[in-house]
C-alpha cells in the first residue's frame, strides 16, 4: 500500500491530490479568477497565483484526505507539457517536499495523466477500461485519438493538425464576447438553441486527423457578415449560435473516433480532458455505443478539467514500476 501526493499546475488550476494506491483521498483545486478580465490564461500571472496557491492547496489536500506529511510515501507532478512558468511552480515544490521527507519523486506526462483519469477508483467500484481500448483527448491545448495497449502504450492514431477543439470553442466563444473559458458557457446556452439553425463545415483531413482553425475562421467571416445586416445579430441569436458551433465541432470528434473504432475492431471507448465535460460530446459518445454495442467510458466532470487526482493514479502505476525521476529534471513546455 502506498500514499502519493500528486501536484498539478501546468496551466491556471493549482491543484494536489492526495491517492492511497488507486483510490482518492483529497483533490484540491483552486483555480485563477485573475485570467477573467483578458480573456485567456496569461502566463505571468498564472506563475505568481500558483505561488501564492501551492502552501494551502497541499495543506487542505493532506488535511481532508487525513494524512500526515510524513505519511506520503512518494510525490507525482506534472512535468510537462504546459507553461513553464506555471510548471516550474508545482516542479520546484514537489522536489522541496520530496527532499525534506525523503521520498522518491515520480515525474508526469499531463496528458497521459489526463488519459489515466479513467483508473482512478472513487469508492463505488464504477467499472474501468481493459485494454486495449481508445481514448479521445480533448483538452485546452490538445486533440488526439489514441488507442491504449497499457497504462504508458499510448499511440496516436490521430490528432489535430492545427488548433485544439478546446481553443476552437475557446475562441467562438471570445468571438462572441461571452468570456473565458468559453467551454462551459457554450454548453450551456447551447442547451436552449436550435443546433441545426447555422451549418458550419467542418474540413475535410485525412485519416483520423482533425482541423479546428478553419472551423473558427469560417465563424468568424459568418459573423462579419450578418453583423453588418443585424449590428445585434449575436445577442438576438445568441443560444442558436452556441448550440449550432457546438454541434458543429462536437460531431466532427465523434465521427473521427467512431471511424478509428470501426476500423481497429476496439470495442471499448474512453473520453478524456476539458471538453470530455461537454455534455453533447458525453451524450452522443454514449449513444454511438449503444449503436455498435460499445463499452463507453466518461470521466466524472472533477477528473475532466485539470487536476492533481489524475496526476496521482499516473503516479501511482509509475510507483509500482519504481519508474522515479531524478531530482535535477526540469519542467518541459511541449
Ligand atoms: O484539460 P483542460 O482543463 O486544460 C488543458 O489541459 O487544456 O481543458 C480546458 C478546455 C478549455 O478549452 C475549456 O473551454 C474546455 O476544456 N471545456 C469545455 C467544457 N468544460 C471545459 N468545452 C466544452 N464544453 C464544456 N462543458
Ligand atoms: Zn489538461
Amino acid at each position: 500500500m502506498s500514499i502519493i501526493l500528486a501536484i498539478e499546475s501546468s496551466c491556471d488550476d493549482t491543484s494536489a491530490a492526495v491517492l492511497h494506491d488507486d483510490r482518492i483521498l483529497s483533490n484540491e483545486i483552486a483555480s485563477q479568477k485573475v485570467h477573467e478580465q483578458y480573456g485567456g490564461v496569461v502566463p505571468e500571472l498564472a506563475s505568481r497565483a500558483h505561488q501564492q496557491n501551492i502552501i494551502p492547496v497541499v495543506d487542505a489536500a493532506l488535511r481532508n484526505a487525513s494524512v500526515e506529511p510524513g505519511a506520503v510515501d512518494a510525490v507525482a507532478f506534472t512535468r510537462g507539457p504546459g507553461l513553464l512558468g506555471s510548471l516550474m511552480v508545482g516542479v520546484s515544490f514537489a522536489k522541496g517536499f520530496a527532499q525534506a521527507l525523503q521520498v522518491p519523486l515520480v515525474e508526469v506526462n499531463h496528458l497521459q495523466a489526463h488519459v489515466l483519469s479513467h483508473f482512478i477508483r472513487t469508492g463505488d467500484d464504477s467499472a474501468v477500461p481493459a485494454f486495449p481500448f481508445i481514448c479521445l483527448l480533448v483538452s485546452g491545448g490538445h486533440t488526439q485519438i489514441l488507442l491504449l495497449r497499457d497504462y504508458f502504450d499510448m499511440e496516436v492514431l490521430g490528432q489535430t493538425i492545427d488548433d485544439a477543439a478546446g481553443e476552437a470553442i475557446d475562441k467562438a466563444a471570445k468571438i462572441m464576447d461571452l468570456g473565458y473559458p468559453g467551454g462551459p458557457v457554450i454548453d450551456r446556452l447551447a442547451r436552449e438553441g436550435r443546433d441545426d439553425a447555422f451549418h458550419f463545415a467542418t474540413p475535410t483531413v485525412a485519416g483520423y486527423d482533425y482541423s479546428f482553425s478553419g472551423v473558427k475562421t469560417s465563424f468568424l467571416y459568418f459573423l462579419r457578415d450578418r453583423l453588418r445586416e443585424d449590428p445585434q445579430f449575436i445577442e438576438h441569436h445568441q443560444a442558436d449560435l452556441c448550440a449550432s458551433i457546438q454541434r458543429c465541432i462536437v460531431d466532427f470528434l465523434l465521427k473521427k473516433l467512431e471511424r478509428a473504432m470501426l476500423d481497429t475492431g476496439v470495442r471499448q471507448v474512453a473520453i478524456a480532458g476539458g471538453v470530455s465535460a461537454n455534455s453533447r460530446l458525453r451524450e452522443g459518445l454514449i449513444q454511438m455505443g449503444r449503436r455498435h454495442k460499445w463499452d463507453v467510458f466518461i470521466p466524472p466532470f472533477s477528473f475532466c478539467t485539470d487536476n492533481a487526482a489524475m496526476v496521482g493514479i499516473a503516479g501511482y502505476f509509475k510507483y509500482l514500476k519504481r519508474d522515479f525521476a531524478d531530482i535535477s529534471l526540469p519542467p518541459y513546455a511541449r
